[in-house]
């Protein structure tokens, strides 16, 4: 996600900006900006690409006058990465700059009212919105334009806010993305989080939801959007600078495992509108949906495994047939593809050679491909006929959680969205699955609220040789991201299983002792999944279940851990978190090293 720094002080702004900026980069970026107050405007520097750019071109921050300034590292959501799209972005006239982490969700409107009003906006952010717009209701006085400017907007928002007109403030605003002010002598500091500002201060505000900010060379004032003041706490941060890049995180998988709320949440409330799913994105009419007599998905690795997923439920809500194909399997069949066939191609990074081939063996064969990718402007989002892109920000852990927490997200969008066009889901059962769809997030805090139980059972079997996963239908599915996870991070020999199919052979593997780890989730199944934890457990397996918590007597028959109960479509998102949940707690036991477990690359851009 992005980063923010802003500096007001008596000292030079520029060199601090960019430090500041550099000890952000772990959030991932593809864009850099500032925007420095040099005493009779305010000058911009910006440039796509990493920081190296900004730094030659303003030689290191010493060209940039002015001892207040904003500063920005931009993951790009709205518009592409470029020097145009990057941060900071300034007003028409050039008296007001802005600095934004987040996502302006009715900005469209918003742009088209500016537009209407002969306003001409440069580049394609949402961010651009909002500097605008407090230029268009300007009348002299910042604070009350900035409050009116929150009213109109709907979204997530960090704000950097710095003026011509006052040239010796600074006003931050948060609204669910976090923000922090940093207190120091005779200066003061917003950022992002606290790594930015450690070299300076380790007294700090934490911002909470519509808090404001002004801060001035001697001093820092909080109030609220009714202007009232906030009085709040200082916090000393004890944070080294690397504990503070993880959030106070132990490692960055726990950190992106405990933002999937919020990736969720940020990739689904801006395509649902009064109750229906919008996508844009999708440049096919409805009639030409109709015309798909298949849909084959290509992914590797998890996205492979949201693919499976996405197979069963695409299958269940569209009645039309879905194939998932592995990427590297794909590419060298002949596939039978055609322009009947709809493709959708998931990947997290964007780059992955497999995938990305594939995707053009693919199109080559006449294929329409729709793409869901994390990372704005990658190859496969740039040469798919349309993509979907997650807004779960950076993903900085090998082990994908989020990513694939948010390509399920997406997949749900499609799916009510097809249903709808194909009639294949009639209008109650739409609005009622929108309306769980929006209450998502909350599900998964729920399980997020309740690891305990996941941790003790990680501590059972974190010395295990072998682990099994089995489940039926869609609790197969979601046993091959399980044993992914499990395999990847903590080196421990897993498979997954359809359990139906255990007794064709595998089952002699398990002895006295295995553990086994049974997905009870999917409601039509669950007699037969018992018995086949039945069959295992009588020939030794120690086996833990995920089950919904509308079935306690599944706790009966082994250690259980419960999800909330929801729609069938949605419980993978729900059931796969123990599993993320329960390989980091294994892994973290052995001492393995999370983030970067050996062999493996956050990109597989090589065949
Ligand atoms: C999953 O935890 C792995 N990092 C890996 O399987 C990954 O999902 C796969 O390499 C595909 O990557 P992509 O989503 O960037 O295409």
């Amino acid at each position: 996600m992005c980063g923010i720094v802003g500096y007001i002080g008596y000292e030079q702004a520029g060199p601090f900006l960019l430090d500041g900026l550099e000890k952000l980069e772990y959030r991932g970026y593809d864009s850099a900006g500032v925007c420095l107050n040099n005493g009779s405007e305010l000058v911009v520097k910006k440039a796509k690409g990493k920081l190296e750019v900004l730094k030659k071109m303003t030689e290191n921050g010493s060209t940039l006058s002015g001892t207040v300034g904003i500063g920005h590292t931009r993951w790009a959501t709205h518009g592409e990465p470029s020097d145009v799209n990057a941060h900071p972005h300034l007003s028409e006239s050039g008296r007001f700059a802005v600095v934004h982490n987040g996502i302006i969700e009715n900005y469209q409107q918003l742009k088209e009212y500016l537009t209407a009003k002969g306003i001409e906006f440069r580049s394609m952010t949402d961010t651009e919105v909002i500097a605008q717009l407090i230029e268009y209701y300007y009348k002299g006085n910042l604070i009350d334009t900035v409050i009116k400017v929150l009213g109109k907007l709907e979204g997530s928002y960090a704000l950097g806010v710095i003026s011509k007109e006052n040239p010796d403030e600074i006003i931050a605003v948060r609204k669910e993305s976090p923000l922090i002010i940093g207190l120091g002598e005779n200066e003061n500091f917003i950022a992002s989080d606290v790594t930015a500002i450690l070299s300076k201060t380790r007294t700090i505000y934490r911002l909470e939801n519509n808090e404001i900010a002004i801060l001035n060379r001697d001093g820092v004032k909080i109030i609220n959007t009714d202007k009232d003041e906030v009085i709040k706490q200082t916090e000393t941060v004890e944070w080294d600078v690397s504990a503070a890049e993880k959030g106070g995180y132990e490692h960055f998988m726990f950190k992106e495992i405990m933002e999937q709320p919020k990736a969720i949440r940020d990739t689904i409330s801006p395509r649902i509108n009064n109750g229906r799913v919008i996508l844009d994105e999708i440049k096919l009419t409805p009639e030409e949906i109709k015309q798909f007599n298949r849909i084959n998905i290509i992914a590797c690795g998890s996205a492979y495994h949201v693919g499976v997923v996405a197979k069963y439920i695409f299958e269940k809500m569209l009645r039309i047939p879905v194939e998932a194909d592995l990427a590297s399997e794909f590419r060298y069949r002949d596939p039978i593809i055609n322009d009947k066939v709809l493709t959708i191609v998931i990947s997290q990074s964007g780059e992955t050679a497999d995938t990305k081939e594939a995707m053009k063996e693919a199109q080559r064969r006449g294929s329409h491909v729709i793409s869901i990718v994390n990372v704005v402007g990658s190859a496969i989002a740039i040469e798919s006929d349309d993509v979907i892109y997650t807004w779960a920000g950076p993903e900085t852990s090998v082990a994908t959680t989020k990513a694939y927490s948010t390509q399920l997200a997406v997949i749900y969008l499609i799916a009510l969205y097809f249903g709808d066009i194909l009639g294949t889901i009639v209008s109650d059962e739409y609005s009622a699955l929108v309306e769980k769809l929006e209450q998502l997030p909350d599900k998964v805090t729920e399980i997020l609220d309740n690891k305990e139980k996941i941790q003790y059972l990680a501590s059972k079997y974190f010395n295990s040789k072998d682990i099994f996963f089995i489940g039926r239908n869609i609790d197969y599915a979601l046993s091959l991201e399980g044993s992914l996870k499990l395999k990847e991070i903590s080196y421990i020999h897993s498979e997954a299983y359809a359990a139906g199919e255990l007794k064709h052979g595998t089952i002699s593997l398990i002895e006295q002792g295995t553990p086994v780890i049974a997905l009870v989730t999917h409601e039509e199944l669950i007699g037969k999944i018992v018995s086949n934890i039945e069959e295992v457990k009588t020939r030794g397996a120690e086996v833990m279940c995920i089950a919904c918590d509308d079935h306690p007597e599944i706790a009966n028959i082994a250690q259980t851990v419960f999800i909330p109960k929801v729609c069938d479509m949605l419980l993978p998102s729900l059931a796969v978190v123990p599993l993320q949940l329960f390989a980091y707690y294994v892994a973290s036991l052995k001492g393995c090293d999370i983030d970067k477990p050996r062999n493996l690359a956050k990109s597989v851009t090589v065949e």
